[in-house]
């Protein structure tokens, strides 16, 4: 099935009391996506996929424009769940009836750190178009995957901020067979930067597997290191930090999670990816 219009969906729904999982894209499929689709379809009886690319997230007019779109495609990989599909492909006017516009949040900070530092307005953009989503369609879970680990945690302020019962449910990483992760982006890259870039996951591994002698800025460089001796990469940032306030360390301390989290531009994309330490 296949709606236009959240209240097309809405009154599909309507009576059949069914359990829904919401799983948001903003298009472009890849592996990554269907593993939530996947979790989505064990655990609901319905699944909603939102194919929608937000333009309020995006703090650069080269990157929506670039941002890859194949709703054919798409529909495709999403062909093996059509018994319980519900596909929801809005125009703006559905998601933004008055304007295309961002509202302000403010969850405790989490938005200001890491990407919130190098992406203004990213996350209000998309705190913006999630609240319309979970508003409009009502599920009872949503399904968002670890790479955007801090989308995931303002997902989930937001959803306790505005009192909704929703559960947020983080799904792991997937990755190529070299490691990298999977990202929509990823189908821009030349062949040279694609292989490039599966030096990213693999520094990320042997940086955590070092983690026991190396402070952090000793881990940073030999990030930067690794990354720039690849033509075609440059490392945008690279900052650890304890996943419940995601504020960047100067230091590992004991007790709690950490996180590695990275951008490199591989040429002139960008790509994100993160990795737990093993906690100490
Ligand atoms: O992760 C994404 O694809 C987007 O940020 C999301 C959650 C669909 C909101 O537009």
């Amino acid at each position: 099935m296949l709606f236009n219009t959240h209240s097309e969906v809405q009154s599909f729904l309507k009576d059949k009391k069914k359990s829904v999982g919401l799983v948001p894209t903003m298009g472009a499929l890849h592996k990554g996506h269907i593993s939530l689709v996947e979790k989505a379809a064990q655990e609901n009886e319905w699944i909603i996929v939102s194919i929608f690319v937000n333009p309020t997230q995006f703090n650069n007019p080269e990157d929506l424009a670039n941002y890859p779109k194949n709703i054919a495609e798409d529909k495709i990989m999403l062909a093996p769940f059509k018994e319980k599909l519900i596909l929801y492909v809005p125009k703006s006017k559905d998601l933004y009836p008055k304007n295309l516009i961002s509202k302000e949040f403010c969850f405790a900070g989490l938005e200001k750190q890491i990407e919130g530092t190098f992406r203004p307005g990213h996350f209000n953009g998309v705190a913006t178009v999630i609240e319309s989503l979970f508003h409009k369609l009502l599920p009872n879970r949503a399904y968002f995957g670890e790479k955007d680990f801090q989308q995931l945690q303002i997902i989930k302020a937001l959803t306790k901020q505005l009192g909704l019962n929703i559960k947020i449910i983080g799904c792991p990483i997937v990755r190529e067979k070299d490691g990298l992760a999977l990202s929509s982006r990823n189908k821009l890259l030349t062949l040279e930067e694609r292989k490039a870039a599966s030096v990213i996951f693999k520094t990320l591994k042997e940086i955590k597997s070092r983690q026991e002698n190396w402070n952090i800025n000793e881990m940073e460089a030999y990030f930067k290191k690794s990354i720039e001796r690849e033509y075609h990469l440059r490392t945008e940032y690279f900052f650890i930090a304890k996943t419940n306030d995601l504020i960047p360390l100067k230091a590992l301390d004991k007790g709690g999670c950490y996180r590695i989290f990275v951008a490199v531009f591989a040429g002139k994309t960008r790509l994100i990816d993160t990795l737990e330490l093993e906690i100490i």
